[in-house]
């Protein structure tokens, strides 16, 4: 495929049309690598202030596309702000992630109110709004959240943990108390989604970034099931609507992941393993990433290498560049610049 039918090389990947070069985008691009970015976000002070000021959300959502042409915008915001609609406290504690009131006894999720506040999010309509209307009519405008086993495991265990054990535990021990958290992420996650396509987002990532430490069959109950849940909600109302999905993690479990939830491309993860990849999902949907955030970080030859590597990888089928997951805070702008020219000067 030379020519694009659309000049809209992201929206054309997801097509399923190969492009000679790769449209181009990363997880976290907008955030504290960029010194404009800290900007912002000291005038904005918290976390959520930023996330809920369209100047700002917008400012901030933009810096990354102005600075390095990027083919795809992500709004800014976070998934925490679905436990925040539903009326959990949601604070960010500075150097410390993300901290909520933990849901972690049935008597606890019995007082969960299962609608959220959509007032709340209004303030994330209104920057995508002024994105899509400030943004190059080339460039995609991703909307997104969080798959709902990933915004469980924060509001569970009330934080961030290392094997996100108290997720687990809850789903064995209560599974129809966790089924209840995951059932209202799952209904107000739909509205949420359908409220940003109606602003403007072009395309939605569903980000199930815990999804690879489920054994097979939790995996397919609370992290396959309730996307399959979202994607049919949201194309029970927007048919067309184009969905990525991210399981983090879940390696060979990823062909049926694809099969059961119907996204139209996924994101994989650094350790994908290229060949299993090619055979089993790159057959099926496009595939967007994978370079190792930490390589980035690193630089020089051992950057090129990697970038070589995983234009070789994926590169000759339907293809996103972009990082096996997000950018990390100490990630030199120079090395991010580096890697744009590389993927730009490729010649599939
Ligand atoms: O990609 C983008 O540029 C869009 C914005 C975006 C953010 N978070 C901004 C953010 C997106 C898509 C997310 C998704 C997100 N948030 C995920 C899934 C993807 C992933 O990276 O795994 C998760 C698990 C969260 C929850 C979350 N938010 C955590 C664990 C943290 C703390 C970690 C950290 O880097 O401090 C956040 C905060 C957060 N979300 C920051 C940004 C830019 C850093 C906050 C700051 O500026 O101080």
């Amino acid at each position: 495929m030379t020519q694009s039918p659309t000049a809209k090389p992201f929206l054309d990947v997801l097509h399923g049309h190969r492009q000679n070069v790769p449209p181009l985008w990363m997880m976290r691009q907008a955030g504290r690598y960029l010194p404009e970015y800290r900007e912002v976000r000291a005038q904005a002070g918290g976390f959520l202030d930023l996330c809920f000021n369209p100047d700002f959300a917008t400012e901030v959502t933009l810096q990354p596309i102005r600075r390095f042409g990027f083919d795809a915008a992500i709004i800014f915001s976070d998934i925490l702000v679905i436990p925040y609609a539903l009326g959990r406290s949601v604070r960010f504690e500075v150097g410390e992630g993300p901290r909520l009131d933990p849901l972690d006894t049935p008597e606890k999720v019995a007082t969960l109110n299962p609608q959220a506040d959509f007032t709340k999010l209004e303030p994330v309509y209104e920057a995508l709004r002024r994105v899509r209307a400030e943004l190059d009519p080339k460039i995609t405008l991703i909307g997104f959240c969080g798959a709902p086993w990933t915004v469980a495991t924060y509001m569970v265990a009330g934080k961030g943990t290392p094997d996100q054990g108290p997720a687990r535990m809850m789903a064995y021990r209560h599974p129809e108390a966790f089924a209840k958290i995951i059932d209202a992420i799952v209904e107000n996650s739909i509205t949420y989604l359908l409220g940003q396509l109606k602003a403007g987002a072009d395309v939605l990532q569903i980000f199930d970034t815990w999804a690879g430490i489920l054994p097979a069959r939790e995996f397919q109950r609370w992290s396959v099931e309730p996307t399959r849940r979202i994607i049919d909600g949201v194309r029970a109302k927007a048919p067309g609507a184009k969905i990525i999905g991210f399981p983090r993690g879940a390696g060979a479990m990823l062909p049926g992941y694809i099969e059961a939830t119907g996204v139209d491309a996924v994101s994989i993860d650094w350790a994908a393993e290229p060949a299993f990849i090619r055979a089993h999902v790159q057959s099926k949907v496009p595939v967007q990433g994978n370079l190792d955030p930490l390589v980035l970080i690193a630089g020089g030859e051992a950057l090129d290498r990697a970038i070589d590597d995983v234009l070789a990888n994926y590169a000759n089928g339907p293809f996103i560049f972009n990082l096996g997951h997000g950018i990390q805070p100490e990630t030199p702008i120079a090395h991010v610049e580096q890697m744009v020219k590389r993927v730009r000067n490729f010649r599939g």
